[in-house]
């Protein structure tokens, strides 16, 4: 068995550092011992997108990335976005939009959103289609997501 490491990285803008088993999982860490329940855990497998996070601004399942691996990473997640209390331009979209109902997905779905307008803020619906394949979501039908990332391109 491998020795724990420490790990040092900036989470959601503070200096973090945390001692971790080379076997934990990201999303573990977020969740439980860091407390950020934003950040859900689904699928398990890297299918779903529920315990999507940003890491160094790009978008990355915590259910199966090592969190040992995030060492010298800046690390986004929900509880992130909003500044001084307010929401986000995207967080703001989706719920102009009621871009969401059970709102298991949504938290993944922001981030990734955010993930692709720094990327391609003019993205084309094909190109917001194409990104959030890997975002699931289960009550929408999809249509009131569009809509918001939509808006902001
Ligand atoms: S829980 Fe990580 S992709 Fe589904
Ligand atoms: S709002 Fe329920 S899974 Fe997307």
């Amino acid at each position: 068995m491998l020795d724990p490491q420490t790990v040092s990285f900036t989470l959601n803008g503070t200096p973090t550092e945390l001692t971790i088993d080379a076997s934990e999982l990201l999303v573990d860490v977020l969740r439980d011992r860091c407390r950020l329940k934003g950040t859900k855990r689904s699928c398990d497998v890297e299918v779903c997108g529920a315990c999507t996070v940003l890491a160094d601004g790009l978008p990355v399942s915590s259910c199966t990335t090592l969190a040992v691996d995030i060492d010298g990473k800046s690390i986004t997640t929900i509880e992130g976005l909003a500044k001084d209390g307010k929401l986000s331009r995207v967080q703001q979209a989706f719920v102009d939009h009621a871009a969401m109902q059970c709102g298991f997905c949504t938290s993944g779905m922001v981030l990734a959103t955010t993930a692709l307008l720094e990327q391609k803020p003019s993205a084309s619906e094909e190109e917001i289609r194409h990104f959030l394949r890997g975002n699931i979501c289960r009550c929408t039908g999809y249509i009131k997501i569009l809509e918001a990332v939509k808006s902001l391109v």
